[in-house]
């Protein structure tokens, strides 16, 4: 395995945290996700389900999960399957857990293979009182796509309609939003490697190279240090691409005297990291670029300081907007009167900053968490506030990952330079190796 995997001890207590939000009587069943097709015989990589990995560990496709803690026999009280391995397998797509191994890494006692599913299925509904099956509720799925959990949900439901049903992922948002020690410091793993691949773009850029080339080198330094790539499709975009919030292609070139927003992140372990920084090309911000780098800087180290305890996500975001305000009137871009006259469903500085501060990180990059509920310690969050100017080619984002504690946040980025002075020092350092 090429990453450092969290002790079972981890996964237990994701288990026993899942437990103490399921009724008497309830049987809880996670899946795995399909391996997707792409077309011929071709497939993409394996991608696990966040749920079935946060309660077991397990990296493998074809794994089941049963949870049943009131069950008759304390063996059925939690079952893991995973996928039969085979001479064949073994020869073609190499070697697959064994039952002991799945055992070791998860910390369940009672492995099997997948093929015995249907057949404990059928033994175990009927002593349940209660199903719960999990579903993807996330605030912005919006996946046309049937997944394997949805369709092994359908024939359980089709089998089985008398039976009640209860939603998992309620439960799994809360708990996923509280991030254990030993998470936070997988989280802390991506995030020192995502790290070295800002050192090394800050060493390679220069006016000319292109988008992609920044790319490149951001997916070696991450691939060298054992993470299996990138959490998301990173968006490097010089010049005015860095206007376009959702730009992927990153071909354009990184031109003199532009800005290029770089808004990448590694996966470690199945965990996420997501940096936003934004530098200039040739290694000196001008005064303007300057003014907007340090306005955005500032709106980033005043949000900051407001994710405390018991602050509501909703509350946060209006008073990060109020203090974008203030700057995009002191830079010239928003008229001071026509802000006090606004519509306050409306306001003014959406023109310049269009997307949200603030998302829950973790297994997802836009991870699962509770939105309408005060935040509490433990908490990861990421703090990314940008101002964009198409009509001047420039965009600036700088996003930190940080973590709720009792009294404050801890920044996981400390140690990333994201100060005009620290980053133009550290490209005038590249310039004279490079000379
Ligand atoms: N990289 C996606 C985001 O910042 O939310
Ligand atoms: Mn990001
Ligand atoms: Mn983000």
């Amino acid at each position: 395995m090429r990453y450092l995997q969290l002790p079972a001890a981890t996964y237990r207590e994701h288990r026993a945290r899942l437990r103490q939000h399921m009724e008497k009587g309830g049987l809880a069943i996670f899946h795995s996700n399909d391996i997707m097709p792409t077309s011929a015989d071709g497939t993409m990589p394996f991608k696990q389900a966040a749920d079935i990995f946060y309660l077991s560990g397990i990296d493998q496709e074809e794994t089941i999960l049963l949870l049943f803690p009131d069950a008759f026999d304390p063996k059925d009280r939690e079952i893991l399957f995973v996928r039969e391995t085979s001479p064949t397998i073994a020869i073609w797509e190499g070697a697959k857990l064994t039952q002991a191994e799945a055992g070791e890494l998860s910390g369940i006692a009672n492995v099997q293979w997948t093929g015995n599913y249907e057949a404990v299925i059928k033994r175990l509904v009927p002593q349940c009182g209660l199903l719960y099956l999990n579903s993807n509720e996330h605030l912005r799925q919006a996946n046309e796509v049937e997944t394997r959990e949805e369709r092994k949900n359908k024939e359980l439901l089709a089998r089985y309609p008398l039976h009640s049903v209860k939603r998992i992922a309620p439960a799994m948002h809360r708990i996923r939003s509280r991030k254990t020690q030993q998470e936070l410091e997988q989280i802390k793993r991506a995030i020192a490697i995502t790290g070295k691949a800002f050192e090394r773009v800050l060493r390679f850029i220069k006016p000319g190279v292109k988008e992609y080339e920044l790319e490149a080198e951001i997916t070696h330094e991450f691939l060298r240090n054992g993470s299996r790539g990138h959490a998301y499709t990173p968006i490097l975009g010089s010049g005015y691409n860095a206007c376009v919030l959702h730009y992927i292609t990153n071909d354009g070139t990184c031109k003199d005297g532009e800005v290029v927003l770089m808004d990448f992140g590694c996966e470690y372990g199945g965990y996420a990291s997501d940096l936003t920084r934004s530098i200039p090309v040739n290694g000196k911000f001008t005064p303007r670029q300057r003014d907007v780098y340090n306005a955005v800087l500032h709106v980033q180290k005043e949000a900051t300081k407001l994710l405390l305890p018991g602050v509501v996500l909703a509350d946060y975001h209006r008073q990060v907007g109020a203090i974008m305000e203030e700057q995009l009137i002191k830079l010239g871009l928003l008229d001071q009167k026509a802000v006090a006259a606004q519509d306050p469903e409306k306001p003014l500085y959406k023109k310049y900053f269009m997307h949200g501060t603030s998302h829950f990180l973790g297994l997802d990059v836009h991870d699962v968490g509770l939105w309408h509920e005060p935040i509490t310690e433990g908490m990861v969050f990421t703090v990314e506030p940008g101002i964009y100017i198409p009509e001047e080619n420039l965009g600036i984002r700088i996003e930190n990952n940080i973590v709720v504690t009792k009294d404050g946040q801890m920044d996981l980025f400390a140690d990333i330079p994201r100060e005009v002075d620290q980053i133009e020092a550290l490209m005038a350092e590249r310039a004279k190796v490079m000379a």
